[in-house]
């Protein structure tokens, strides 16, 4: 028997995470100090009051995939169910030697987790230290940003280039001292693809004795960013992280993996290797082994973002490169009030960075959402607010001691 899970409770549990505790002092809602003094809230708004004003949600705010897991994912994850009363660890060595024949890798140099939150968080407490410093672009995704600050690892934050790929001269010549380079490939949250000739430079010239980590989330939605993969096969310092979380639609089925060279893999284990969720990893497979998955899903977000990014251009508003479900947008006044003005029409955009405070990040969304997203646009140009009424929360991961959680 199904159980139902309303609506209303899941929906408020997924709202939108709007970051910025610049956000809050605009919005002088109850829960405001609480929020300033945790550091970070997100907005959010009644669904069904929403909905009932024919303003449903609209989640473009996390780089999730509005698609979900492929037909054949949800089939596989409907077959394995009735085994969830096992381990089933054959299923785990299938996955690993999938990727491997599908990388040009051996089973060896994999190692799947449940999402790649957790090998990003492992490279850099493996490679990083108060005396190996994290080399990393600005903007970029930073999770692996928090794992240094908690290790108490130096930091160097490298401005993107003009172009929005990643400076690697600079980023080699940051610190000789580094313990690894961090690059983003798309990156999150521009989209923009650094180019082989550039990854091979930053792996010839990367400071003795660091790592290359290439997190390679987002590259199923690009037709031109180059895998790092044959460069593990080549036995490089250099470790690969790759999701099911983008593309494939699994952000909540949670699977991702490394890829590396065995003694990297064995630094960056800590606990030994956990079993994954038999559901995710049979998911995992059936979307490895739909062939028309990755063009067709690759086809349709580079059609739909090509086109939102166009009509944002023609409008005098600067966006990114992308070859990602995600980019920038530069709204020209402080992303946090861009962000909270779209809210008040139920839609929901992604953070800003600091580097870069008056751009915020778009997440593709499907078709009715980026019609929704350019209506809501246009009117909080023009100076218009919505009717939604807004409430913050606390973000997750803040009302828990401090602890990181996942975010896109
Ligand atoms: C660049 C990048 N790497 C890794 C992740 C982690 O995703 P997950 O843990 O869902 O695999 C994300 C999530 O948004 C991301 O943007």
């Amino acid at each position: 028997m199904k159980t139902p899970i309303s609506r209303r409770h899941f929906l408020r549990g997924s709202a939108l995470a709007a970051g910025a505790a610049s956000a809050a002092p605009l919005l002088g809602l109850p829960g405001v100090a609480l929020a300033q003094r945790a550091g970070r809230s997100r907005l959010k708004v009644d669904p069904e009051a929403a909905t009932a004003q024919g303003l449903p949600p609209v989640m473009i705010n996390a780089n999730e995939n509005p698609l979900g897991p492929s037909a054949s994912a949800l089939q596989a994850i409907d077959g394995i169910a009735p085994q969830g009363g096992r381990y089933l660890g054959e299923l785990q060595q299938e996955l690993e030697q999938e990727l491997a024949s599908q990388l040009g890798l051996k089973t060896e140099n994999i190692v799947p987790y449940g999402g790649s939150t957790p090998p990003l968080q492992y490279t850099v407490m493996a490679f990083t230290s108060p005396g190996a410093s994290l080399v990393t672009a600005d903007p970029t995704f930073e999770a692996g940003w928090r794992v240094a600050e908690s290790i108490g690892a130096p930091m160097h934050k490298i401005p993107l280039r003009k172009d929005f790929s990643h400076d690697v001269q600079a980023m080699c010549a940051a610190d000789a001292k580094a313990g690894m380079l961090y690059i983003c490939n798309p990156n999150n949250p521009t989209g923009s693809v650094t180019t082989r000739k550039d990854i091979e430079y930053a792996l010839k010239h990367k400071p003795k004795g660091s790592v290359l980590v290439l997190d390679e989330a987002y590259i199923h939605l690009s037709p031109t960013a180059v895998s790092g993969a044959d460069m593990v096969a080549a036995g490089e310092d250099v470790v690969v992280l790759r999701t099911f979380s983008k593309l494939y639609g699994m952000a909540g089925i949670r699977l991702g993996y490394a890829a590396a060279r065995p003694d990297l893999l064995k630094k960056m284990t800590y606990f030994g290797i956990n079993a994954l969720p038999v559901t995710a990893m049979a998911a995992g497979l059936a979307s490895l082994r739909d062939p028309d998955l990755v063009p067709q899903r690759q086809h349709a977000n580079t059609v739909l973002r090509d086109e939102v990014t166009t009509w944002l251009t023609g409008k005098g508003f600067a966006c990114t490169t992308s070859e990602s479900n995600c980019f920038m947008v530069d709204v020209k006044r402080p992303a946090p009030e861009f962000m909270e003005a779209m809210a008040t029409y139920g839609v929901f955009v992604g953070r800003a960075w600091p580097v870069w405070p008056t751009w915020s990040r778009i997440t593709v969304g499907t078709p009715q959402e980026m019609a929704r997203f350019q209506d809501a646009f246009a009117k909080v140009m023009a100076g218009q607010r919505g009717p939604l009424q807004l409430s913050t929360a606390l973000l997750q991961d803040e009302r828990r001691d401090g602890s990181v959680t996942a975010y896109a």
